[in-house]
């Protein structure tokens, strides 16, 4: 009844076999988005009794100084130390930070613990996973501090609560996180690998240029990016090129008379270096290296390589203190040139006006507003008056910044 023609057999033949069809759909499956964290709680962590915030792939966290953004930002260190593979852990992560009385809000009054909860997954999608920590100090004597729940859900399940049947039991147990223990936490390692993966940047451009002299010297993490040369010459061929040609085209941005951009190997002394030519030189003019760059270049080389290297999110502390303002002005479009190529969420905490420029959302902006209660979070969008701003068409910048200032120059200028 059924008679397959000639054309249909050519069709079925041209069908990919089956094992190809498996690896291709696999590949698509595979082919996921990044994974940010979409939303973030804490309480009693250091300046802020509470946190409770929407984070998009691109956050600009605004506040004047002593606001908290650094303690902000230190969260995700925090989890980053615990989670870290060579000398991590809950303790010394405390530790690390003056304890735990350091650590909680000096206006908790009586609550003793400190706490946060992340979700991670796609951007706009619903969490594929939530982690919670809670954390208190010993009561007695010198006892360490323990924590006092952790909890993991997949895709809305918890999988992990404790304390277990086994803290109870051993109540040492409790002085660790799972975070910090790969054969426990084998059932979500996907949240310990994003946390290890955490970079945060702080580029000190007097460093990067001496790099040479402190060659071996580097603290640990790499904060402040003495080891950006070495790490480009660590990249292979190929995305060193691509990577480079990447920031080449979003500096053209703040730097339009640059031509090239290269990395380079000293024949002599083997040292890593850049170099770059720019169009206004005479022709064949020689290639400038890092070290005659301006702070403002070299800052930014820096700073967009962290944005392609990497998956997981990155925290940028001020990149405007060594920027020009003109340059810093167009940082947030050449970060968002560069996340379309490569997208790896990006936190970074800034007080300066200029670089809440053009093309910003009200939702990518947090803003921190010290008070006797702690400084609030709040994402811009969902404050009314500048809601409404946006919504009559001012720009991020133009609704925001009014507010992110504190008000003393127009004081000043009452008192004269
Ligand atoms: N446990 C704590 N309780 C309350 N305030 C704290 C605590 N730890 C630090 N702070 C305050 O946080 C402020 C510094 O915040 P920081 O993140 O460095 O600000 P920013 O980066 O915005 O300049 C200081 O005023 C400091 O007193
Ligand atoms: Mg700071």
């Amino acid at each position: 009844m059924f008679q397959r023609s000639d054309r249909d057999s050519t069709l079925i033949t041209n069908r990919p076999p089956p094992f190809v069809a498996g690896t291709l759909l696999r590949m698509i499956i595979m082919k996921r988005e990044p994974l940010i964290v979409t939303h973030l709680t804490a309480k009693n962590w250091r300046n802020f009794r509470r946190i409770d915030v929407d984070l998009r792939e691109r956050v600009f966290l605004v506040g004047p100084n002593a606001s908290g953004k650094s303690n902000f930002l230190d969260i995700f260190r925090f989890l980053r130390d615990i989670a870290k593979s060579d000398g991590g852990g809950l303790q010394k992560a405390i530790k690390d930070r003056g304890g735990v009385s350091n650590l909680r809000s000096l206006a908790a009054r009586k609550d003793p613990e400190i706490s946060t909860e992340i979700s991670l997954g796609e951007a706009c999608e619903p969490p594929r996973w939530r982690y919670a920590l809670a954390v208190r100090q010993g009561a007695v004597g010198k006892r360490p501090p323990f924590v006092s729940y952790e909890r993991v859900w997949r895709d809305d399940e918890l999988i992990l609560d404790r304390p277990n049947d086994a803290d109870k039991a051993d109540p040492q147990r409790l002085t660790q996180t799972y975070l910090e223990q790969i054969g426990s936490n084998e059932t979500f390692r996907e949240i310990p690998l994003f946390l290890q993966n955490t970079t945060y940047l702080h580029l000190v451009p007097q460093l990067l240029r001496h790099a040479d002299q402190i060659q071996g010297r580097i603290i640990e993490d790499d904060p402040f990016g003495q080891a950006f040369l070495e790490r480009i010459a660590r990249t292979t061929r190929k995305s060193q090129k691509s990577r480079l040609r990447i920031i080449q085209d979003a500096l053209k941005i703040a730097v339009p008379q640059l031509e090239q951009l290269e990395f380079v190997r000293d024949e002599d002394t083997g040292m890593p270096h850049l170099q770059a030519i720019y169009s206004h030189w005479r022709p064949n003019a020689g290639w400038q290296r890092e070290d005659q760059f301006s702070d403002g270049t070299l800052r930014l080389i820096g700073l967009l390589w962290s944005l392609l290297e990497g998956e997981s999110m990155l925290l940028l502390e001020e990149p405007e203190q060594s920027l020009n303002s003109a340059i810093v002005g167009q940082l947030a479009p050449m970060i968002h040139r560069v996340q379309k190529r490569r997208h790896r969420q990006v936190l970074i905490s800034t007080h300066s006006d200029a670089l809440l420029s053009e093309g910003i959302d009200g939702r990518e902006v947090l803003m921190l507003t010290p008070s006797k209660e702690g400084t609030e979070v709040k994402v811009a969008a969902d404050i009314d008056e500048i809601r409404v701003l946006l919504e009559s068409g001012f720009t991020a910048g133009e609704a925001i910044l009014p507010r992110s200032n504190p008000p003393f120059p127009e004081q000043l200028s009452l008192v004269d």
